[in-house]
């Protein structure tokens, strides 16, 4: 049964997908839209095969995720704008195009529907900039990867943000299983300006010759508890991201030196090595792509 609440979610890439799947198995009716007919079909691959396993993990029955699946619909443009109360943005981390995007989702959602962004790194203040007369509820919606696992929603508020938009956005959060804790809008947040130095680091200690990769990413696991090492991760988030963000907090900081991205991580962005989603970054997982 849905609780009545329909979402529409723009960009159905890791992040947008995973968005899209969490509020479908918390009873929210999700659009996913996405302009390519080829990212909606591997959305749509991803969601069954994230609800088959929660069904073989006992999690759920086959009904509940046959349910969950079927509040998804894939549409190449938003089918359910009028009833939508969020529309969650989860496109490239390119400034303009998420400027454009915002500019005509003030055209075509309702006057209270919420506006809310997953953007990692780019300013909430420049995004509501774009839209004026609906910069209230502009929102950041700061999903982390992989989306159905991870617990946290940053949620991002700009000067013009209204306690209406931000108290609406932490009840979808925790609607949707999450806990989501505000911040204020910052170069990089809390979460990336923390984290991102840390895997910056974790480079330059690989460049430097301290150890390698699988040293590196062992000793922060075993000796700090990590889930995975900070390389592992960068992987995992996309190195192509890291440096993008790093270089936001680069700019938007103002401390020359200490944002700057180390050079091994531009080296392996510039050859192409993007982590997991090109099956090579710092570690190499083609053989294991060709496997899959
Ligand atoms: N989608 C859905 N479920 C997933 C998944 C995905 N993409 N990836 C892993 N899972 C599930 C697995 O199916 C498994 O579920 P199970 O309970 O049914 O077995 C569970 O997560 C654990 O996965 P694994 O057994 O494969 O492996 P691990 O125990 O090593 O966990 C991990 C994998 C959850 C990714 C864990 O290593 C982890 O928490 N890593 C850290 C992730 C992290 O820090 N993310 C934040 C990145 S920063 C970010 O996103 C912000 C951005 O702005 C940069």
């Amino acid at each position: 049964m849905s609780d009545g609440t329909i979402i529409t979610v723009i960009g159905a890439g890791t992040m947008g997908s995973g968005i899209a799947i969490t509020a479908a198995i918390s009873n929210v009716e999700v659009c996913q839209v996405d302009v390519s007919q080829d990212q909606l079909d591997r959305a749509k691959a991803y969601h069954k095969k994230t609800m088959a396993r929660n069904v073989s993990k006992e999690r759920m029955t086959q009904i509940e995720a046959d349910a969950a699946l079927a509040r998804i619909c894939y549409c190449t443009e938003s089918c359910r704008s009028d009833e939508s109360s969020f529309a969650i943005e989860a496109a490239t981390e390119n400034e303009s195009l998420k400027k454009k995007i915002f500019a005509s989702m003030v055209e075509t959602y309702p006057a209270d529907c919420i506006l809310a962004t997953n953007t990692s790194s780019i300013s909430i203040t420049s995004i509501a900039d774009a839209v004026p007369a609906a910069a209230d509820r502009v929102i950041g919606m700061h999903f982390f990867n992989p989306v159905p696992v991870m617990k946290l929603i940053e949620v991002i508020k700009s000067p013009a943000t209204s306690q209406d938009t931000l108290e609406r956005t932490m009840d979808l959060g925790e609607s949707l299983g999450k806990t989501p804790i505000a911040a204020n809008d910052h170069p990089g947040f809390v979460s990336n300006r923390v984290l991102m130095p840390l895997i910056n680091e974790a480079f330059h200690a690989w460049n430097d010759g301290v150890a390698e990769p699988e040293a590196i990413d062992g000793i922060m696991k075993l000796g700090c508890a990590f889930p995975m090492g900070p390389l592992r991760l960068a992987d995992l988030i996309g190195l192509d991201v890291c440096r993008d963000i790093m270089l936001v907090m680069h700019e938007g900081l103002g401390h020359p030196d200490k944002y700057a991205p180390c050079e091994k991580l531009v080296e392996l962005v510039e050859a192409g090595r993007l982590g997991n989603k090109t099956h090579w970054g710092v570690y190499d997982y083609r053989e294991a792509a060709k496997t899959a």
